[in-house]
């Protein structure tokens, strides 16, 4: 059957929903139509119509480009649309002068080491089927907070990242909290709903203690499924999940395209990346 590739937009929503449900993922429409609203996506579309398989790039600032959403029907892999995608998003990066940066499965790092990435850091996935309710510590980041809270993840993620940030925020503005040590925000944790379960991140912090807090505190405000991804350079955060009775569902690997295989940022700063679609 002939495919073709097409460049993605409001049209095509039913499909990418479709895709990402194909894989258990957690994405919802509020997310597409974020994704799809600041970066660029392509599809292969099969002559009955269907999508088959997407891949998003989204730029962040002028140095480098998050690729996201990279999926393909489970009927349809094996078959090079993943790898046709990709060389399509990293040639549209590299033509805006962009490094392409990505959080990989398993699964996908196999094809994305193929086409020239390299390993730069991990996080693992963790679960639970209901989080209890819990004490509040954190404060509720309100307007004044923002300034302190979009330079401190600039600096952790390595760019700006302001539309997505104020986007979740606005989607759970209950799970909005900030960390405020000596007058100033040391750390801010931000979720948002999901097909699936309720995710936690960004998670930025100054210090492991803040970063508990902060995880503590958005926990607090949760009732049903929780997903979280945990940078495995805060292992103790990790352990601390999993003695609350999260389970791991997944790993995932930071990956630069190109040769220095350093990601943007400074890693130590992120306790739970957006999510692997976001960074
Ligand atoms: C990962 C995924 C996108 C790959 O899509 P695909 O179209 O099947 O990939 P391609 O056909 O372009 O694969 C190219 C090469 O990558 C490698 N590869 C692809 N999938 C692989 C897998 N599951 N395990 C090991 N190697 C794999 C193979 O070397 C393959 O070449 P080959 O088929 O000639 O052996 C697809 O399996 C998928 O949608 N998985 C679920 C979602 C997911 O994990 N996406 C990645 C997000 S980071």
């Amino acid at each position: 059957m002939a495919s073709t590739e097409v460049v993605l937009g409001e049209r095509h929503l039913a499909g990418c929903l479709a895709l990402s449900k194909s894989a258990h993922w957690n994405q919802n429409e509020a997310d597409w139509r974020l994704m799809l609203g600041f970066g660029r996506g392509w599809g292969i579309v099969e002559e009955d119509g269907t999508l088959a398989a997407s891949t998003l790039a989204l730029p962040y600032g002028g140095a480098f480009a998050w690729i996201a959403m990279v999926l393909v029907l489970p009927e349809h892999r094996r078959k090079g649309f993943a790898t046709r995608l990709l060389k399509i998003a990293l040639g549209e990066n590299a033509r805006s002068g962009r490094v392409s940066v990505l959080d990989a499965t398993p699964d996908g790092r196999e094809v994305y080491r193929q086409e020239g990435f390299r390993d730069a850091w991990g996080f693992k996935r963790y679960s639970i089927p209901g989080a209890p309710r819990a004490n509040v510590g954190a404060t509720a980041l309100d307007s004044s907070h923002w300034p302190e809270v979009l330079a401190l993840d600039a600096m952790a993620f390595g760019a700006s990242r302001e539309p997505v940030l104020r986007d979740l925020a606005s989607r759970q503005p209950g799970l909005a909290r900030v960390a405020i040590r000596r007058g100033q925000v040391a750390g801010f944790v931000l979720g948002r709903e999901g097909r699936e379960a309720l995710q936690i991140g960004p998670l930025v912090a100054k210090d492991a203690e803040v970063a508990r807090e902060l995880l503590e505190t958005a926990l607090g405000g949760t009732t049903g499924p929780v997903y979280l991804d945990i940078a495995d350079h805060a292992a103790p955060l990790q352990a601390w999940v999993l003695a609350r009775g999260f389970a791991i569902q997944r790993p995932f690997t930071r990956m630069v395209h190109g040769a220095s295989g350093r990601a943007p940022g400074e890693a130590p700063l992120v306790y739970c990346p957006a999510g692997p679609e976001l960074g």
